[in-house]
């Protein structure tokens, strides 16, 4: 049994150790469907960790809410919620096989031997550790240590699933792979997860739905998509991917002027004639090409970075753009000096208010 987590205007204030306070939760509200993956996603430092010791039950909130489905969690002792935490560092127990590390929690249940043996059994397999079950940790991949202590969660079938950025000890290869994995265990398992991190790819990769959080706050919430596409600040889409950041003059319902030229942008909903807005550009969204019109500009640096080309270019009186330009084995390398023409897709831009 899984359960929805509602959590409602919740606040944690630490006394801080030089004086004063810190507001670590500032007022957060938030629904997570039974069976999700919800991704806290934020710089650090901006109550990620707080937010989650919170629904463990490790942190008491200073004001507000937590229900596991309709029940109330505040005053529930941590080892009542039937939550299972999986940190960086994955405390696992150097002296037991990884068969007894994943049974330890069973054998604190007095569950039988044979009842024993058939969770650890299924839960190893289920994290690929089918053929590890005798192995020490000290014989382990950092993967598969973090494989063992995940599997220890599952096995004690929480209600709730925790994440606290339990990846960043890995190799950059290793995560992109355990992320992969993680999420398909999931799905599979169908447990409700919150799930801690700060690295926006991730965070990308792995969930139903990313809330951003900035100082405290929930700046925005949504699917992976509706945060990259129509990001709510400026904020959250400069921390989501790369992006340029163009000071722009609304014309009308289809365009705006960027340095005098007049720019197609889609669903503008920017204000009457005049409004001053910002256009959030992707690097990837931008078409260069040498036609002599348009919005132009001067190639200041450009990358090769294999699967994509990266440009850095000066654009007269409206700063400089970072472009992104996919193949360059095919389609060849603008080289620095070279005046372009730049062309957002009018679709893929973003208009701030
Ligand atoms: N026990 C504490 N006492 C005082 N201040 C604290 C305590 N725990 C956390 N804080 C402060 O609360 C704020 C949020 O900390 P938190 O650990 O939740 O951040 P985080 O988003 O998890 O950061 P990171 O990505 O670095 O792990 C920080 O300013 C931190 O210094
Ligand atoms: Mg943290």
């Amino acid at each position: 049994m899984t359960d929805s987590i509602t959590i409602a205007h919740l606040n944690k204030v630490f006394a801080s150790p030089e004086g004063g306070t810190v507001a670590a939760v500032k007022d957060v509200s938030l629904e997570i469907g039974a069976g999700r993956l919800v991704t806290l996603l934020g710089p650090s430092g901006c109550g990620k960790t707080t937010l989650l010791r919170m629904i463990a039950g490790f942190e008491e909130p200073t004001s507000g809410d937590i229900f596991f489905g309709t029940r109330r969690m505040n005053e529930m002792p941590p080892n009542r919620r039937d939550t299972a935490m999986v940190f960086q560092s994955y405390a696992i127990f150097p002296h037991l096989d990884v068969f007894e590390n994943v049974a330890f929690g069973l054998h604190l249940r007095h569950l039988s031997g044979a009842e024993i043996a058939t969770r650890v059994e299924r839960v190893l397999e289920l994290t690929g550790l089918g053929g590890f079950a005798r192995r020490a940790p000290s014989q382990l991949s950092g993967g598969q240590q973090q494989r063992v202590a995940l599997a220890r969660c599952i096995v004690m079938e929480p209600r709730v699933l925790l994440f606290d950025e339990p990846l960043s000890n890995l190799d950059a290869k290793l995560r992109e792979q355990m992320r992969g994995e993680i999420r398909e265990l999931q799905q599979r398992v169908g447990i409700t997860s919150v799930y801690v991190t700060h690295d926006q790819a991730e965070a990308m990769s792995i969930s139903d739905e990313i809330v951003v959080m900035n100082a405290g706050a929930v700046a925005q919430r949504g699917t992976p998509h509706e945060i990259y596409a129509h990001p709510a600040s400026r904020f959250v889409a400069g921390f989501i991917g790369r992006a340029n950041f163009v000071a722009a003059e609304v014309l009308d319902a289809q365009g705006v002027a960027v340095a005098g030229v007049r720019l197609a942008v889609a669903g503008l909903a920017g204000g009457p004639v005049g409004t001053r807005v910002t256009l959030v550009v992707r690097p990837e969204a931008v078409r260069l090409s040498q036609a002599e019109e348009g919005l132009r500009g001067t190639v200041v640096r450009a990358t090769f970075l294999g699967n994509v080309a990266e440009y850095r270019i000066a654009v007269a009186q409206a700063g400089e753009w970072l472009v992104e330009v996919p193949n360059p084995v095919e389609n060849g390398l603008f080289a620095v000096g070279t005046v372009v023409s730049l062309t957002p897709s009018a679709a893929a831009v973003h208009v701030l208010a």
